[in-house]
């Protein structure tokens, strides 16, 4: 049986990169029979500055785009966060996605592809580690870390990632779908 990952990205401003990023790491579990990937982009998804009324732990939603947002993610078995870094912190589109939802999240594991300059999103990661298990998901220790990105995307806009960047990714894959087997179990 096919386990659904969602690859949500972090950031929606114009020209930006990270969306490369997610495009390679969609193509990369799409290869793979385990995985079941849907690409979830912010930008496209588009949700406002959280605007329900209510705690979503009540799930009482008022607004289609979170229904929308909460059928997706509910949908998940686990995710991938592909994470910019924006001031040492994460980007906000990516808190805001996070925010509006509770229980969708819940027994899930997550996994981060991040990027950013010598950083290589870290700082970003530590920090976005610290919102995902209030919400009851699994952070995965095994994760990608992309040094100055920039330098693997080509004039395609196609990210090309070196040994190094493709070994961490399988075993950051290999650790996720472990846990996903495993928290699936936890939320029967
Ligand atoms: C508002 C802003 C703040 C940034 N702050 C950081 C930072 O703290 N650390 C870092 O490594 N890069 C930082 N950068 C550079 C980003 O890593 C780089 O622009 C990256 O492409 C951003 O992701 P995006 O293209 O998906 O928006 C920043 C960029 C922006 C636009």
């Amino acid at each position: 049986m096919k386990t659904n990952i969602k690859v949500i990205t972090s950031t929606t401003r114009e020209g930006r990169t990270g969306i490369y990023i997610a495009n390679w790491i969609t193509l990369v579990l799409e290869d793979r029979p385990e995985w079941n990937v849907e690409l979830l982009d912010l930008a496209t998804i588009n949700l406002p500055l959280m605007d329900e009324p209510n705690h979503p732990r009540l799930q009482q939603y008022t607004h289609e785009h979170t229904k929308h947002w909460s059928q997706k993610i509910q949908d998940g078995d686990a995710y991938i966060i592909v994470l910019g870094e924006y001031n040492y912190g994460f980007p906000a589109p990516i808190k805001n996605a996070l925010d509006y939802l509770f229980l969708e999240w819940k027994y899930k594991p997550v996994g981060f592809v991040s990027y950013g300059g010598i950083s290589a999103g870290l700082r970003s990661t530590q920090m976005l580690k610290q919102v995902v298990t209030t919400l009851g998901m699994m952070p995965i220790p095994e994760q990608v870390n992309i040094p100055f990105h920039a330098n693997f995307i080509d004039e395609n806009k196609v990210f090309n990632p070196d040994e190094a960047i493709i070994r961490s990714a399988n075993t950051m894959l290999e650790q996720l779908h472990k846990w996903a087997i495993a928290l699936n179990t936890l939320r029967k």
